[in-house]
């Protein structure tokens, strides 16, 4: 089969592998615990849920402009003027399919082919592949203090004559890290003299915690004008738990916006309608789901922290927000797929590699399901590490034992 050379260059994705391995076990009646789950397993809101029925039952569900539904625009508006501070025009609004579409648009719509894009390590698993496919560049960078908070001189640090836009994303997916309101500004204030474009993936802004609030970037703009660089990402995905309707935006100048929402009209013509008008209903409904999840995410942040506690070695910086933290392993084990596929065979818990994310010899563990699934992963990891543990262990009602050291 004869493929583009820049298809060969995609790697396929180690969630959906492991999600698959997962749920081959579960069908053979494995009592399986996912703590590598990217999505809230709340519901939908009520709001989205009736918005997309009234609009289903009248069975006309034509195209739409590609920019997206006035009525979603108009809730992006909204939303971006009570979180950003910043009422953006119409013309400043794309909707696309997830915040990754939103992105993806953005890649498409400013990368040359060979031009650089740069973000802080660890990442999002997509971007250096969103970058690929784009004909980019990707550049990852290290915090050289070994830590998860990015200092501006690491990001400077890889920034070259190539270099066309930095990615950032707070709280980070998979450190759960916010960054601060200072590296903030600097970046925008960077990208802003170098010509660069900043993209913000502020997906996980609302799932903040210990009182922490929204930072937005747009307070530390100078250039608001139409020349801005300045891309700002977000989405329905993660804070109303609405992953399946694949509903992101970005807010940008109107003339990128223009750019993208052509590019996005040949591709895909936009996201669906329907899926829009949930969005429109989550985002115009009442709100209490959103700091319903977030506070059941900041107890779940704490019930894994402690547990983490009982893994010696394990070194975890506490998450600032998302549903993520990303545990540095290598005491146990420096091989991060190897690691994940040891634990996923003997005790039945998916852990996604660290690897995949920048960082070898850490996994990343989920915490969006129950407060039982959280405390039996972990116990059944200390288990399968912990040299000292019992011979044997119950699993999903089926007594295992330990054949490894
Ligand atoms: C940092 C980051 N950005 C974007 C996305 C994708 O969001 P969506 O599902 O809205 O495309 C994810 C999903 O995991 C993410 O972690």
């Amino acid at each position: 089969m004869s493929i583009s050379e820049m298809a060969k260059t995609i790697g396929d994705s180690v969630t959906l592998k492991l999600n698959a391995k997962a749920a081959a076990i579960r069908s053979q009646g494995g009592a399986v615990i996912h703590l590598g789950g990217g999505e809230p397993k709340s519901k939908a809101p009520e709001g989205a849920v009736t918005k997309a029925q009234e609009v289903l039952k009248t069975a006309e569900i034509r195209y739409g402009p590609a920019s997206g539904i006035p009525a979603l625009k108009e809730a992006v508006r909204r939303y971006t003027e009570e979180f950003y501070g910043r009422k953006p025009e119409p013309s400043q609004v794309m909707v696309g399919g997830g915040a990754k579409g939103a992105v993806m648009s953005c890649l498409r719509a400013v990368l040359n082919p060979g031009e650089e894009v740069v973000f802080p390590a660890p990442y999002w698993v997509s971007y250096p592949e969103m970058v690929k496919l784009c004909n980019g560049v990707p550049v990852p960078a290290y915090p050289e203090d070994g830590t998860v908070y990015p200092k501006v001189e690491d990001i400077v640090r890889k920034l070259g004559p190539r270099t066309k836009a930095v990615i950032i994303n707070s709280p980070n997916n998979p450190s759960g890290a916010m960054y601060s309101a200072d590296f903030i500004g600097d970046m925008v204030r960077l990208c802003e003299d170098r010509g660069l474009y900043l993209i913000m993936d502020d997906i996980y802004h609302r799932l903040i915690f210990d009182g922490r609030t929204q930072i937005s970037a747009y307070d530390y703009a100078e250039d608001l004008s139409d020349e801005s660089r300045l891309v700002v990402i977000n989405g329905v995905s993660k804070q109303y738990a609405m992953t399946g309707f694949r509903i992101g935006w970005s807010v940008a100048s109107a003339k990128l916006t223009k750019v993208m929402t052509n590019i996005q009209s040949h591709e895909t013509s936009g996201p669906s309608v329907l899926s829009q008008w949930a969005a429109v209903g989550a985002l115009e409904g009442p709100q209490g789901c959103v700091e319903d999840l977030r506070s059941t995410l900041e107890s779940n942040r704490d019930v894994v922290m402690g547990e983490l506690k009982s893994l010696d070695g394990v070194k975890v910086e506490r998450p600032d927000g998302t549903f993520y933290c990303f545990c540095d392993f290598s005491a146990y084990e420096k091989d991060s797929t190897k690691l994940s596929n040891f634990l996923l065979e003997k005790v039945l818990v998916v852990a996604v590699p660290g690897v995949e994310f920048g960082a070898e010899g850490y996994l990343r563990i989920s915490f969006c399901g129950s407060v039982e699934e959280i405390k039996e992963g972990v116990a059944r990891i200390k288990w399968a590490l912990d040299p000292d543990s019992p011979k044997e262990l119950m699993i999903g009602g089926e007594k295992v034992s330990r054949d490894w050291a």
